[in-house]
């Protein structure tokens, strides 16, 4: 009997913890500064409610204990957390996505700490203020109340330094309210008042509001004007806001029964915005012939039907929109209708003010990804609370995020983990971020392998995991263009070839292309075959002897070769230094043998247009040699992977240096001239050296790259063709080259194609003589150049960063040299052989200039203007020859070069 007895009360107090339970569903009541071993949780004696400790919401902050308590503070009070180290400290809590929440947080200070120092700091609500504490003016302590829609299931309540004094807390609670209610256009809603019409009686809350809301009593408040009246019956509560009925059993009348009744409250600004929820119940007996209607006005303005309390039944009036106030006061009345024999009632009255959160959160994909993440390498980091991204002087550590405007939730793009002590695996939650741009999780001790899906993540431009103990193969996926991949310092990862892993899935282009790739090689292979026997049929055919040096024959047989894409990968330490962009794709910095830097152009994989000019690239670069032209080393063909290895030239490009950009010095004229002549050199070969003779039809300034002593070499043979071999691949609809390079007569195959690189050629030296953009809105650079020479001022034309610092007659020749090049008519344009002639006399004027001033360029301005020698006399140069001051910003950047060829001597200058 004792036994079964003793069941029953264990099953009573069962059934009776999960009512309890039942109850308070979804309820967060914290006690903040309560050690979780110490009577965590509890019932607090009040609401009944379990509190538990803080500790498993937040990572931060140091447990108080109030020393004064005159207002006798309930338990919750007692213990507080505080946050003395970092400026923002987060609670982190789930709650239920776009269910509205009742959020209460409060605050006593009770001297803890001793100090007497009471602090004032910021509250925030994800992103966005909510309320500033200031425990200097509510010396007693305060609370911060809100109904908010959380927009994630996570929700974070920060405290936020903002002077000398600690932030601190006492207890935090979260309460989901009733489905549907609370519903404002925009905005969470701030407590104001929420009482209800008794002139006495204990503040409502948890159990006899199920939602535990605080409901106080008019008290003292109460209006002699009004009467009070009361029921003991049972009032009927339900509806979405279930007031408690203990509220609904007490209403206040109007004494004077003809007499609206009036509540006012003070308005901040008439922009502030109210939201009212008003509760009725009829409490009192009517008689038959009574009736009880009134109008609901807020500031004299009718705000809803007219109402007749349902007999011990709940009607709730809620704003559907937010109301303004004017001139600093609210002022609810209620008035009876003209036919209601009795005078107004109210129950119950909540009043709110919006308060807008404009910042959105961060992504929520994105938050827990980067949450999942930090929980897989347990890595804490004091900035790592609270909304990641915003706001932004809140941005965690190693985080960057797109932040475009405040309205659209910002997104994590960059994600920094380096020299973080992360071990494990590479944590698969980085997938989630989708907008990842750069990841780096360098100088770790991760192992494992590289997992595939770091390729599929389509925003992501930077991997770096050098530094780790990663190992296996690296994945297909991730050799992909467009992405930078560091893996340097990761012993145990295999690099070559062998051991990539196969990709799952062969479709119809792949195969295509390797098709197509291995009739390349063997038309390679054969070339090469080919033209290793017949090097010196071709050096024989060659109309001028060759211009090439012992050493650098020797250096492009002994090195031009293949290689493996391993091999390509080590040169280019994974591709990790970009030259530029080419037509094929992109140009990665390598050294060969780990000292002969070399420049390697990848084709890129989505490329299937290039492809047919990769093909006709080594076609062309295995058969030609020239000094002037930029050599190649070897090639790669390997699966699908296509590259081409140059010879790599440490002073970029000819446009670089005329522009200065990067970082690049500008150019003397003396200097301008031999390049001018390299390029021509080179050209020359193509189109009569070189058999079959080709055109480059891309001859431009970004094409003419400088070694390091400014020699320059003609580069992009991609779009060059073997004009004497017709019809063969030709496409003649392709145009190919540059705007504003391009010959106006265009000549798509023979012998006149050559005519066409000479117009661009003219081009160049046009660019070269005065620095004037190729094509403008306005005029292409011929046009602009006519112009300028109907002033007949050299000084005008020629590039101001020379600081007329030119022999002004090989400036003269070199330009009408431009021009004639230049001229829209084919035939009237001089051959490149012509060209080198002139050029050479050109060099041979302003080199007898140098040797005058002793190859010194500090000179006064006027040595170079030297305008009583003016060939063109049509131009009719102006005598005057004004000159300006110039930085030399070129002088001690350049190595004066001596370059001068043998058989050039001093003309008749
Ligand atoms: C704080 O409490 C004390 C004691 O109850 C009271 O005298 C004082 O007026 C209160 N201060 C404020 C600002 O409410
Ligand atoms: C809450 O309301 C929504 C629509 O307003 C409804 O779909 C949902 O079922 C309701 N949930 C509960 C628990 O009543
Ligand atoms: C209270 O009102 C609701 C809805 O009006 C009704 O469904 C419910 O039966 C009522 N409860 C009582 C006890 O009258
Ligand atoms: C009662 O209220 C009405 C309307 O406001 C007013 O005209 C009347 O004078 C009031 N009566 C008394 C006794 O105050
Ligand atoms: C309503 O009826 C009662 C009697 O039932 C009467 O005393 C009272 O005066 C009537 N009230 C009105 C406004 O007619
Ligand atoms: C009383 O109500 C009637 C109709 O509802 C209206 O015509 C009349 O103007 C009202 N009288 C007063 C004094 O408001
Ligand atoms: C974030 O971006 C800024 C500016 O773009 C940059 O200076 C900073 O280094 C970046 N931080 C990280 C962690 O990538
Ligand atoms: C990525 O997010 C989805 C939901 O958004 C989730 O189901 C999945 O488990 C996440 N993946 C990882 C690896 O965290």
């Amino acid at each position: 009997m004792k036994n079964s007895l003793g069941l029953l009360l264990l099953l009573v107090a069962i059934i009776h913890i999960v009512r309890a339970q039942d109850q308070q569903a979804g309820f967060i009541s914290l006690d903040c500064g309560l050690p979780a071993n110490e009577q965590s949780p509890y019932e607090e004696s009040f609401t009944g409610l379990r509190f538990s400790s803080d500790e498993k919401f937040i990572r931060s902050g140091k447990n108080g204990l109030i020393r004064e308590n005159p207002e006798g503070y309930a338990k919750p009070y007692e213990t507080l957390r505080y946050f003395p180290d970092g400026i923002r400290n987060c609670y982190n809590l789930n709650v239920e996505k776009g269910r509205t929440h009742l959020i209460v947080a409060r605050f006593v200070y009770g001297n803890y700490d001793g100090f007497d120092l009471k602090p004032k700091f910021d509250l925030y609500l994800g992103p966005n203020l909510w309320a500033t504490v200031d425990l200097q003016t509510e010396v007693n302590g305060t609370a911060e109340e809100i109904l908010h829609i959380p927009t994630s299931n996570s929700l974070q309540i920060c405290l936020v330094k903002t002077g000398e004094t600690i932030p601190l807390i006492s207890a935090l609670e979260l309460r989901p309210m009733g489905n549907g209610s609370y519903i404002t256009k925009s905005g969470s809603l701030n407590l104001l008042s929420r009482r209800y019409l008794s002139k006495s009686g204990s503040d409502l809350r948890y159990m006899k509001d199920i939602y535990d809301r605080t409901w106080v009593s008019y008290g003292a408040r109460f209006w002699t004007g009004w009467t009070q009246i009361y029921t003991a019956l049972e009032v009927n509560n339900s509806n979405n806001y279930a007031p408690p009925k203990d509220a609904l059993k007490n209403a206040a009348i109007p004494t004077n029964a003809s007499a609206p009744l009036t509540i006012e409250w003070p308005s901040g600004s008439p922009r502030d915005q109210y939201y009212l929820y008003a509760h009725f119940a009829e409490i009192q007996d009517l008689q038959a012939n009574d009736t009880r209607e009134f109008n609901i006005l807020l500031n004299g303005e009718v705000f809803s039907d007219p109402i007749i309390p349902k007999k011990l039944d709940i009607t709730t009036v809620q704003s559907v929109t937010p109301k303004t106030c004017q001139e600093g006061e609210c002022s609810l009345q209620l008035k009876r209708t003209n036919r209601s024999t009795l005078p107004p009632l109210l129950n119950a009255l909540e009043i709110y003010a919006v308060i807008q959160f404009p910042q959105s959160e961060t992504n929520e994909i994105d938050v827990i990804a980067i949450k999942n993440i930090e929980a897989v390498y347990g890595s804490s980091r004091i900035s790592w609370q609270g909304d990641p991204c915003v706001p932004q002087h809140f941005i965690w550590d190693g985080l960057n995020c797109s932040n475009t405007n405040i309205s659209t939730p910002p997104r994590i793009i960059s994600l920094n983990l380096s020299s973080s002590g992360l071990t494990g695996n590479i944590a698969a939650a980085i997938q989630n971020l989708t907008q990842l741009e750069k990841l780096d999780l360098s100088n770790n001790s991760l192992t494992g392998g590289l997992p595939e899906f770091l390729g599929k993540m389509k925003s992501l431009l930077v991997i770096n995991l050098s530094g780790n103990n990663l190992s296996g193969s690296i994945p297909q996926a991730l050799q992909k263009k467009g992405l930078e991949l560091f893996v340097e310092g990761n012993p145990r990862l295999c690099l070559s070839d062998s051991c990539r892993k196969p990709p799952k899935k062969k479709v119809l282009v792949p195969i295509v292309a390797s098709v197509a790739s291995a009739a390349i090689v063997i038309a390679v292979l054969i070339l090469f075959l080919v033209l290793r026997k017949r090097k010196s049929t071709i050096v024989e055919g060659i109309h001028q002897p060759p211009r090439m040096s012992m050493e650098e024959v020797t250096f492009a047989n002994k090195n031009r070769r293949r290689f493996t894409y391993s091999e390509v990968l080590q040169m280019t330490n994974n591709f990790q230094r970009v030259l530029g962009k080419g037509g094929f794709g992109m140009v990665y910095h390598g050294t060969v043998n780990g000292r002969e830097q070399v420049a390697i152009k990848v084709l890129s994989q989505s490329s299937t247009q290039g492809y047919k000019e990769f093909k006709a690239e080594v076609d062309l670069l295995l058969r030609v040699h020239h000094t002037n032209l930029v050599s190649l080393v070897g090639y790669c063909y390997e699966g699908d992977h296509l590259a081409l290895i140059y010879e790599f030239l440490p002073n970029g490009d000819l446009k670089q240096h005329l522009s200065g950009k990067g970082g690049k010095s500008i150019i003397n004229w003396s200097i301008r001239l031999q390049i001018a002549l390299d390029a021509a050199l080179g050209l020359e070969y193509l189109h009569i050296g070189c058999i079959p003779p080709m055109v480059h039809r891309d001859v431009k300034t970004a094409n003419i790259l400088l070694d390091e002593n400014f020699k320059a070499k003609l580069a992009d043979f991609g779009l060059s063709r073997s004009f004497q071999v017709r019809g063969e691949s030709y496409d003649s609809t392709l145009v190919a080259g540059t705007p504003g390079y391009l010959d106006p007569e265009y000549f798509p195959t023979s012998r006149l194609a050559a005519k066409s690189d000479v117009y661009s050629y003219g081009i160049v030296l046009l660019a070269m003589i005065t620095n004037q953009p190729v094509i403008s809105e306005k005029y292409h650079i011929t046009e602009w150049v006519s112009s300028k020479l109907n002033g007949g001022d050299i000084i005008e034309i020629m590039d101001p960063n020379l600081c007329g610092v030119y022999d002004s007659n090989s400036a003269w020749r070199a330009l009408e040299l431009a021009m004639s090049c230049a001229d829209p008519c084919s035939s009237k344009r001089p051959t490149m052989s012509q060209v080198i002639n002139e050029l050479k006399e050109c060099l041979v004027c302003e080199n007898s200039r140098m040797s005058k001033t002793g190859g010194m360029e500090y000179q006064e301005m006027n040595i170079s203007l030297d305008t009583s020698v003016v060939p063109g006399a049509r131009y009719g140069l102006n005598p005057m020859g004004q000159t300006r001051f110039c930085e030399w910003q070129f002088l001690n950047a350049i190595p004066i070069v001596d370059r001068w060829r043998k058989g050039l001597t001093a003309g008749n200058c």
